[in-house]
């Protein structure tokens, strides 16, 4: 059985990781080496076999006795330690959570419902370095994949709204605690029927604006009852970062090019991070090829793979099946909100839903591992 290392097992993305590892059985076809970048020498978690001590995560000598090592630590870990695994001749597939090496010509943005073509080519090509895709581009395609397959994006726009998860986990506690904040600062008013609600508006916006530098440690400005409309960095040309991935590797994944090149296809929009937990979700405009019926795009997009599921474009279909909270914790990729727009009839509106830790970060790593193996 080949041995394969895990490092940041144990963090948010590395813990879903772990979870659908042993949901799918992937521990029984390989012989897993758990690192740590803390606790050298402890015990190992109980899916070891043989290898049953931590190994230290920056031991390149124990790093290269693996056979494909698997990420999930972060970008600072992938930048310092994978240059001097290769250094050293180490020759093995590195699968990875972070961005660090997606744009890298030697690199694989993996998702493999989508691009098991571009994979398969890299792999027969002795490409060794495959890299999960940011969460937003990886739920959008499994959810609309099947319009690109067919050829039928001219453009297409985004409009997010994502969960604080993108953030990482003390996101996610921040978030919760600022929400408790407000809650307290009017539950006196909130359990009096007869308070006045401009009087509990006015008390959150002050509660808002009179947070400590510590209760916005992480997004900088609340995000409870609010939004951010910027995620990531700024690129200086009024672009963020977040807003430029989504075209680079759509295209990227695709294999039509990371460049812009005469086959890529135009994806450009807006990136907004809002209040919920771990789902990322997404507005989309879609500029056709041509015009297509509408009970056929809905039966390309839902055919396309066995996670994308098209919801009825009706308000009670919607508020139920088409949320953060009907999503979270699933594979399922509801797409919906599916209509012709008033622009004309080569104009597709839609909305999809993706558990951004799951299709977004955990699932095409394993996926990519069980490729690999196959
Ligand atoms: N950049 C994403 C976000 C994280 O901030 O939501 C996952 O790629």
């Amino acid at each position: 059985m080949k041995l394969v290392g895990l490092v940041g097992w144990r963090g948010m993305v590395g813990s879903v990781l772990m979870q659908r590892m042993r949901e799918e059985g992937d521990f029984a076809h390989i012989e897993p080496v758990f690192f740590t970048t803390s606790n050298p020498g402890g015990a190992a978690p109980a899916m070891a076999k043989n290898e049953t001590t931590l190994k230290s995560a920056t031991d390149i000598a124990e790093l290269s006795k693996c056979e494909i090592i698997i990420s999930c630590q972060g970008g600072d870990y992938t930048s310092d330690v994978f240059p001097k695994l290769r250094a050293a001749g180490w020759n093995g597939y590195w699968i990875d959570a972070a961005s660090t090496l997606r744009m890298e010509k030697d690199a694989v943005i993996v998702l493999d419902p989508v691009n098991m073509h571009v994979i398969k080519d890299a792999l027969g090509k002795g490409v060794k370095n495959f890299v999960g895709g940011n969460c937003t581009v990886s739920c959008m395609l499994i959810g609309l994949g099947g319009l690109f397959q067919h050829n039928l994006v001219e453009w297409m726009t985004s409009m997010t709204y994502q969960a604080a998860s993108g953030g990482g986990a003390q996101h996610m506690r921040e978030l919760l605690t600022q929400f408790g904040t407000i809650n307290s600062a009017v539950k006196p008013l909130l359990d009096d029927p007869a308070s006045a609600i401009l009087e509990i508006d006015r008390q959150v916006l002050a509660t808002q604006h009179g947070m400590s530098a510590e209760q916005t440690k992480q997004f900088g400005v609340p995000l409870a009852g609010n939004l951010i409309p910027w995620i990531d960095k700024d690129l200086g040309n009024g672009q963020s970062k977040e807003e430029w991935k989504g075209g680079a590797e759509t295209n990227k994944i695709l294999g039509l090019g990371a460049d812009f090149g005469s086959k890529a296809i135009p994806v450009d929009g807006l990136c907004v991070r809002v209040g919920a937990m771990r789902c990322h979700s997404q507005a989309l405009t879609i500029k056709l090829t041509k015009d297509v019926p509408l009970d056929e795009l809905t039966d390309i997009i839902a055919s396309s793979n066995q996670w994308a599921k098209v919801v009825p474009n009706t308000r009670e279909a919607s508020m139920k099946d088409l949320s953060p909270a009907a999503v979270t914790g699933g594979l399922t990729i509801p797409v919906g909100r599916l209509r012709k727009m008033s622009m004309g009839n080569d104009y597709l509106s839609a909305f999809t839903v993706g558990d951004q830790l799951l299709w977004g970060a955990a699932e095409p790593l394993r996926r990519m591992l069980r490729i690999v193996l196959d």
